[in-house]
This record gives structure tokens, C-alpha cells and sequence, in this order.
């Protein structure tokens, strides 16, 4: 290998295709496993061999496709060549060829579309192309039902032919159980050499990659076979059926690797759905039917009850999320408690040791330390302020049916049951609002306001320290 070892690796991931069994209109490579684009996986897998560029082939929806490959690795060492047509696989890897110098290169040809692909896999079949000084070297499984896979044809002594794909093999080659991945190993100038000669005559009218391993044996030059153990890791997605089957491979390990690695206990792991970008802190305990997605963090010693989904959200240590809570683009600080049934969006921050309850949306605010809200509430575009007590039934009135407006409520303050904070609007410090006001003036601090509208009716002489509900 060491004569070798000083060629550089170019990976070729091939993503133009619209996947047409899918039955989408969205591209086959952009559909999730996880919460990462199928596209986004096999980027993963393929930075982690250090090529010296990546280029994926896009062509149906490029722009979508490039954007789901940049967000998962980054745009560093990558290239698009766009395959305008759809005319084949050879076609789609001749894109490559303007984006590459072919001189001293191994190519490493991947699909867009097969996520499950480990990366020692992948080690061992460019080291075994490599040893053999192949020209090319294919990685092939064998299938209990190889229906609409390219069979790999060997001679009587058991060395390779060719491929024929489905469509075009006899019944006979049909029953071949051995199967082309799509995964392959080339020399790259080798490859791109062999590519010129291909020609669509086939069933499907199209320019097969496949042809040039039967092309470059007949030049004379070694192509070898890597027959691979593990068929599932190799397997490509094309329908939503395999999508479904493939998240929950995905799901299992993911969770696996939360048990064994981070010390998470998880109640029921067959009924819980966790992306695979999702952090979760020792000693952390979920239970069924949670979903935690995107790029969530949770932190040690939370605890989340059932039927609660986190999306792209921070939670901190020693947070209890209650049944049937909704979190998504928000943080939650260490040691609060949310819901049952709380609902926190937009960019919300529930500061250290606060508390939300029953029924209560919090959009775009801040709840402060130690502050709770706990019944029947809908905090929007709000400030509050740290032990601050937000009653029953509180709403902010923050949209005038044109603009939204915001809402401060300073510290120490007791928002009484059923209060209308009508925006723009600030309630002071140590202030309290009486049950049922409709507060559509700034309240000073330290004064008990009520009635509709609310009037200030007395200055309180001291702050209350503690807000209980
Ligand atoms: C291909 C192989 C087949 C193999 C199978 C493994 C060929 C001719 N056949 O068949 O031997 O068993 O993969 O899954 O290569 N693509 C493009 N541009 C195109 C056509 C395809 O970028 O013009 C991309 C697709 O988006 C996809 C990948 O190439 O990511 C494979 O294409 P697909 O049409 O799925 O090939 P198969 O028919 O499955
Ligand atoms: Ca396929």
C-alpha cells in the first residue's frame, strides 16, 4: 500500500436523482433519517475518511441539495458539479470530471441515498483496492431478494465479469443472489478513461457507471470484488417503506449510543424518537413518546415525561419536563419545571429555578429566576423579571391587529388572576395587579393597580420577598 498511500481521495457522491418511488416532489436525498437530510449522512461519513474534496453530483433541486450537504459538513473541500439530464449513473460521475485532477487519485464512489454506510467499511474497501492495485474494486452483499439490484457476474473460477443490472439480466442471472452496491473504488483516470466508452444500449436508455468494470477488464486491468458481510448497511433507500424501516435503525442506535455512551435511561427506547444531533446529559431520564429533535441539548439529571417534543432547544441540569410539553427554538435554564401542557417557542428563555404550568404559551419572552406562571397563560414578547408571580388567566396583549408590542414586568411583582397586560406596556417592580385588571398604562413600582382600566389604588410600602402563586 505504501506505493500508494500517497495518492490523494476524491469521494463522489452521487445525488442527482429525483428518486421517483418515493412519490415526492421534495428530491429522494433530501428526505430525513433522523432529523439529517439522507444526503447529510453520507457527507458525515465520508469527511471522517479526510478526502482531499468531496463532490456531491446534484441535479434535481441543486440548490436544496447543496444547502443540506453545506449545513451537515460545512462548504470546505466540497464541490456540486451539476448534472444537467438525468442520463445515468456514468453520466452523473462524468460531471465530476472538470472538478478534479484525475493525475494521482483514488475515487470513492458513494450514493446519495445510502445513509447507513459505516466508515470502516468504507476504510477497508479503499485499503483492499489499494493492496490489490485494482483499476477498480466493487463492494458487493449478497440479498435474500436482489430484485432490482445489478447482479455481479463471475466466470467459473468465481472471478468478475461484469454487472448486469436487473431490468436487463436473464431469469437465469436473475437468480444471482450477489449484488453491486454502488459502492465502488476506482482509479480515477482509469475510471474517467473507461467512462468515454459507455453507451446507453440497455433496457433503460441510460449511461450505466456499472460498464466500466466489464471495460476496463477487458483492457487487461484487475477488477476486484469486496464482498461485504453486512447487506442493511449497504442497502439503499427508494421507497418510503425502506424510509421508515431505515429511521428506526436509526432511532435504536442512536439511543443505544445515549444508554451505553452518556449514561441516559430511557423507559421504553422503542417508543422514544430522538434526531441524531440530540445531546442528552447523564443520569437524564425519558420517558415513552417523547421526541427530542433537531439540534437539541439536554442537560444531567432532567427528567421528561411523556408525550413531550424539544426542538432545537437548550435544557439545563435538573429540569422537569411534565407531561405533554411543546419546546421548540427555546432555552430552558437549570432546575425549572414546565408543563404539564406548556407550549415555549420562539427564542423563550425560562431562567434558573422558574416554573410553567398548565396551559401556558410563552412566545418570545423571558420568565426570570425563580418566577412562575402556572395556569392558563400567554406570555408574548415579554420581559419578566426574577420572583415574579404571573396569575391565572394572564394575558399579554401584544398585537393590535397590525403590530406586535412588548411587555416588561419588573421583579417581585404579583400579576393577579385573569390581568389583561395590554402592549406596550411596563408593570414596575414590587407591584401588584388585582384580579380581573385590564392594565393599559405603565404601573409604577411598588403600587396596586385595578379595575378596567386599571388606576392605581394604593402605594405598597415594602416588597414582598417571595411570590407564591
Ligand atoms: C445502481 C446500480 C446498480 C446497483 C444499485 C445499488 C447502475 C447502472 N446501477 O442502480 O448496479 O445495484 O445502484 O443501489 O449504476 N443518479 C444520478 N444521476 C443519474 C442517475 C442516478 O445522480 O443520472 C444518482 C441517484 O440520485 C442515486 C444514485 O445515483 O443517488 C443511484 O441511482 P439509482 O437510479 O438509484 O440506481 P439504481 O437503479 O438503484
Ligand atoms: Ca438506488
Amino acid at each position: 500500500m505504501s506505493s500508494n498511500s500517497d495518492r490523494q481521495l476524491d469521494v463522489v457522491i452521487l445525488a442527482a436523482g429525483l428518486g421517483t418511488r418515493m412519490k415526492s416532489a421534495k428530491a429522494k436525498v433530501l428526505h430525513e433519517l433522523g432529523g439529517l437530510p439522507l444526503i447529510g449522512h453520507v457527507c458525515r461519513t465520508a469527511r471522517l475518511l479526510n478526502p482531499a474534496k468531496i463532490h456531491v453530483v446534484v441535479g434535481h433541486q441543486s440548490d436544496e441539495v447543496a444547502a443540506a450537504v453545506t449545513s451537515a459538513i460545512g462548504a470546505e473541500g466540497v464541490t456540486f458539479p451539476k448534472q444537467e439530464r438525468q442520463l445515468g449513473t456514468g453520466d452523473a460521475v462524468m460531471a465530476v470530471r472538470s472538478s478534479l485532477d484525475a493525475s494521482n487519485s483514488t475515487a470513492l464512489i458513494l450514493s446519495g441515498d445510502v445513509p447507513l454506510i459505516e466508515v470502516d467499511t468504507l476504510r477497508t474497501l479503499i485499503e483492499e483496492h489499494l493492496r490489490t492495485g485494482s483499476a477498480g474494486t466493487i463492494l458487493s452483499v449478497r440479498l435474500d431478494n436482489p430484485t432490482g439490484y445489478g447482479r455481479i457476474i463471475r466466470d467459473s473460477e468465481g472471478r468478475f465479469l461484469r454487472i448486469v443490472e436487473h431490468k436487463d439480466a436473464t431469469s437465469e442471472q436473475r437468480e444471482i443472489s450477489e449484488i453491486n452496491s454502488g459502492i465502488y473504488c476506482f482509479d480515477t483516470s482509469k475510471l474517467f478513461s473507461a467512462l468515454e466508452h459507455i453507451e446507453p444500449k440497455n433496457q433503460q436508455g441510460e449511461y450505466y457507471l456499472t460498464d466500466v468494470a466489464e471495460i476496463l477488464r477487458n483492457r487487461g486491468e484487475t477488477i476486484s470484488v469486496y464482498l461485504h458481510g453486512d447487506s442493511r448497511e449497504v442497502s439503499g433507500i427508494n421507497t418510503r417503506a425502506e424510509l421508515a424501516e431505515f429511521e428506526n435503525v436509526m432511532r435504536s442506535r442512536t439511543i443505544q449510543r445515549l444508554m451505553l455512551e452518556s449514561g441516559v435511561t430511557f423507559i421504553d427506547p422503542s417508543h422514544s424518537y430522538v434526531d441524531v444531533d440530540v445531546s442528552v446529559g447523564k443520569d437524564s431520564l425519558i420517558h415513552p413518546d417523547v421526541h427530542l429533535e433537531g439540534k437539541t441539548t439536554v442537560g444531567e439529571n432532567c427528567e421528561i415525561r411523556s408525550g413531550s417534543r424539544v426542538t432545537n432547544s437548550k435544557i439545563g441540569d435538573k429540569v422537569t419536563l411534565k407531561d405533554h410539553c411543546v419546546i421548540v427554538d427555546s432555552e430552558v435554564e437549570a432546575n425549572c419545571s414546565i408543563g404539564p401542557f406548556a407550549h415555549l417557542r420562539m427564542n423563550s428563555r425560562i431562567e434558573q429555578g422558574a416554573a410553567v404550568g398548565n396551559f401556558v404559551e410563552i412566545k418570545k419572552s423571558t420568565l426570570g429566576r425563580g418566577s412562575k406562571s402556572m395556569h392558563l397563560t400567554y406570555l408574548g414578547d415579554a420581559t419578566i423579571g426574577e420572583q415574579t408571580n404571573i396569575g391565572a388567566g394572564t394575558i399579554t396583549c401584544n398585537y393590535d391587529g397590525k403590530n406586535k408590542h412588548p411587555t416588561v414586568i419588573e421583579d417581585h411583582v404579583k400579576i393577579g388572576s385573569d390581568t389583561m397586560l395590554v402592549a406596550p406596556v411596563k408593570v414596575g417592580g414590587g407591584s401588584v395587579t388585582a384580579a380581573g385588571s385590564v392594565v393599559t398604562k405603565d404601573v409604577p413600582p411598588d403600587s396596586l393597580v385595578a379595575g378596567v382600566p386599571a388606576v392605581v389604588k394604593k402605594h405598597l410600602a415594602e416588597r414582598k420577598e417571595d411570590a407564591k402563586g
